[in-house]
C-alpha cells in the first residue's frame, strides 16, 4: 500500500486548521456543512495551482499531436446565467442525484455512494448494516454491529460488501442506516436536483427564477460564436476558463473533496469531428503529466479510461472519457476524481443551437476544408479545490526527527512561501541586510522574514508550511556578502552569493527543479 494511505487525514485537517490553509466557514456560528473558507497560506497555494494553470494551458507553448502550437484563449463568464442555458444543457431536466434520508438520525446520504455489509451466508430476510463507501472506520463499525447482532465475529470471511443499489425494495427495507440503531429507517432513493437555485430582480415568482452554475463550461459554450467572430481563432483552438461552480451536493464531506461551493479550472478544446481519437488521447496524456509536474509524481495519481457503461450523457459515443485520479487518504487503498478529459462530441454547441433557435447558423466555417460543421469538443475538466487538497495530502510527511516532527513537501511552484529569511542574530547589520533582501524579493517571490526564536524553531515553522528555502544571513555575510540556502527536503546547506539569491529561486522554482 502507498504511503499517503498512511497518512492520516485527522491530522492534514488539523495541520491546514492550525497552519491557515484550510478553515471552515463560518466556523464562529457553528460552521455550514460544504463550504470551505482559505486561510493565508491555502490561498497562495490554491491560487500557485490555478496560475500554473492557466500559464501552461493559456500562455504555454504547448505542442499538438500534429506539431503544430497550441491555440487557447480565455474567458470569464458569469455565475448566473440565462436559465435557458441550463435546459439546454440537460442539467435542469437530468443533474439529479439518487439519495435517501434516514427516518431515525435524520440525515441524507447519496444513495449510489452507500453501501452495506452483509453476511455470505445470509438467507432472505437477514440484516445488513449501511456505511459510505470509502470510509473506512464505518465500514468497521458496521460490520461490528452486524456481527454483535448475529452473535458472531466481523470477518471479511464471514461477511462481504455489496452497493445499496444493488438492492431491491425488499432487502432495503432490511438495511441499518449508517447513524442508524434500527432497520428499515431508509427511505427509498428518491432524485435531487444539484442546482442551486436564486431569483433575478424583485419578484420571487418562477419566470426570475435562475441558477448559480454547477460548472463553468457552459460560459464557455454559448459564447462560443463570440470567441470566434473576435479573435483570431481557429479550429483547432481551445477556450479556458477557471471560475466558481456550486451544487448542492447531498452528502459533502471528505473535507473539501466534496463541496458545495468549489472552483473548476475547464478547457473546451473545439476540434473537426475526424480529429477526435488524436486530440482526446492527446489532452489525457498532457493532463496527466501536468499533474505529476506540479508535484503529484508517485504512484498515488492515475489515469483510468472509463468502461462504455459509466460514460455520461454527452461522451456516450465517441473517443471515450478518463480520469486522472488521486488516492486521497480517505479513499486509499482507491482512489478519487481529480479531473475528467472527456470526448464531448458536438452535444453542447449543437444543443445550444437548437434551443436558442440559431439552429444550423451557428455552424462553425472551417476556411481550410471549405465545410460548415458543429466542431466536436474535448474538455479537461478538473476541480481547483480538489487539487489544492491532493497537493496538501501529498505534501503531508511525518518526520520524527524533525523539531516540527512533519513537513509540506510541496513543489517549489505551488509552495505558498518560496523562502523564508533569517538574520541569525538581531544585531552587527543582520537585520538590515535581511530587511534589504526581502525589498527585492518580495516583488517577484512570496518571502517571509523571521526573526523570533532559535534557527531550528524557525525551520519548523517554515518545514510545516512547506517553504522550499530558508535563507540565513550570518556573521560572515557582511564579509563574504554571501548567505546559507538550507534546502527544506535533504536539510543540505549551500553557501549563495547574496546578489544571486533571486536567479537561485527563479531556477529552482521555474526550471526543472
Ligand atoms: N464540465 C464537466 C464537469 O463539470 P465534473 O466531473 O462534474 O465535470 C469536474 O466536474 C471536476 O470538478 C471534478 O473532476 C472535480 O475535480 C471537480 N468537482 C466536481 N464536483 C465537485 C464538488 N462537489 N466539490 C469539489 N470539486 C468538485
Amino acid at each position: 500500500m502507498s504511503e499517503t494511505s498512511t497518512k492520516r487525514m485527522e491530522d492534514i485537517v488539523a495541520l491546514c486548521r492550525r497552519r491557515g490553509f484550510i478553515f471552515q466557514s463560518s466556523e464562529i456560528y457553528g460552521g455550514i456543512n460544504g463550504f470551505w473558507d482559505y486561510g493565508p497560506y491555502g490561498s497562495e497555494l490554491k491560487r500557485n495551482l490555478k496560475n500554473a494553470w492557466w500559464e501552461d494551458i493559456v500562455h504555454g507553448d504547448l505542442v499538438g499531436p500534429t506539431g503544430e502550437p497550441v491555440k487557447i484563449v480565455g474567458v470569464d463568464c458569469t455565475i448566473i446565467m440565462n436559465p435557458k442555458v441550463w435546459e439546454a444543457s440537460g442539467h435542469v431536466g437530468g443533474f439529479n442525484d439518487p439519495m435517501v434520508d434516514c427516518k431515525e438520525s435524520r440525515s441524507r446520504y447519496r444513495a449510489d455512494h452507500l453501501m452495506v455489509v452483509v453476511n455470505r451466508q445470509a438467507g432472505e430476510d437477514a440484516r445488513m448494516t449501511a456505511f459510505m463507501d470509502g470510509d473506512d472506520a464505518g465500514m468497521e463499525k458496521a460490520g461490528k454491529s452486524l456481527a454483535k447482532y448475529e452473535k458472531t465475529e466481523w470477518s471479511p470471511e464471514v461477511y462481504e460488501i455489496r452497493p445499496y443499489m444493488d438492492l431491491d425494495a425488499a432487502a432495503m427495507a432490511r438495511v441499518v442506516g449508517p447513524d442508524a440503531d434500527a432497520p428499515g429507517t431508509l427511505t427509498e432513493p428518491r432524485m435531487f436536483n444539484l442546482m442551486f437555485e436564486t431569483y433575478c430582480g424583485a419578484i420571487r415568482d418562477e419566470d426570475a427564477k435562475t441558477y448559480l452554475r454547477p460548472e463553468t463550461a457552459q460560459g464557455i459554450f454559448v459564447n462560443f460564436q463570440n470567441v470566434v467572430d473576435s479573435s483570431r481563432v481557429k479550429i483547432p483552438f481551445g477556450i479556458a476558463q477557471i471560475g466558481k461552480a456550486f451544487r448542492n451536493e447531498v452528502t459533502p464531506r471528505n473535507f473539501t473533496f466534496r463541496s458545495r461551493e468549489f472552483e473548476q479550472m475547464e478547457l473546451e478544446f473545439f476540434i473537426h469531428p475526424s480529429e477526435a481519437e488524436q486530440w482526446y488521447a492527446w489532452w489525457r496524456d498532457n493532463r496527466f503529466a501536468w499533474w505529476k509536474s506540479i508535484g503529484l509524481a508517485g504512484d498515488n495519481l492515475i489515469l483510468r479510461e472509463h468502461d462504455r457503461d459509466e460514460l455520461a450523457h454527452y461522451a456516450k459515443e465517441g473517443a471515450g472519457t478518463s480520469d486522472i485520479e488521486y488516492r486521497f487518504p480517505f479513499t486509499a487503498p482507491g482512489f478519487g476524481e481529480l479531473e475528467g478529459v472527456a470526448h464531448r462530441a458536438d452535444f453542447d454547441l449543437k444543443a445550444h443551437a437548437e434551443h436558442c433557435g440559431k439552429g444550423d447558423k451557428m455552424r462553425y466555417f472551417d476556411q481550410a476544408r471549405n465545410e460548415r460543421y458543429f466542431p466536436h469538443v474535448i474538455e479537461p475538466s478538473a476541480g481547483a479545490d480538489r487539487g489544492a487538497l491532493a497537493l496538501l495530502c501529498e505534501a503531508y510527511t511525518p518526520d520524527e526527527s524533525r523539531a516540527s516532527k512533519v513537513f509540506m513537501n510541496f513543489h517549489p511552484r505551488v509552495a505558498p512561501v518560496k523562502a523564508g529569511i533569517f538574520p541569525l542574530v538581531a544585531k552587527d547589520g543582520m537585520p538590515e541586510i535581511a530587511d534589504k533582501l526581502h525589498k527585492e524579493l518580495r516583488r517577484r517571490f512570496v518571502v517571509e522574514t523571521d526573526a523570533k526564536q532559535s534557527i531550528g524553531k524557525r525551520y519548523a515553522r517554515m518545514d510545516e508550511c512547506g517553504t522550499p528555502y530558508c535563507i540565513t544571513i550570518d556573521g560572515d555575510t557582511t564579509g563574504d556578502q554571501a548567505v546559507t540556502i538550507r534546502e527544506r527536503n535533504t536539510q543540505s546547506q549551500e553557501r549563495v552569493a547574496l546578489d544571486k539569491v533571486g536567479a537561485f529561486l527563479d531556477e529552482k522554482i521555474h526550471g526543472d527543479a
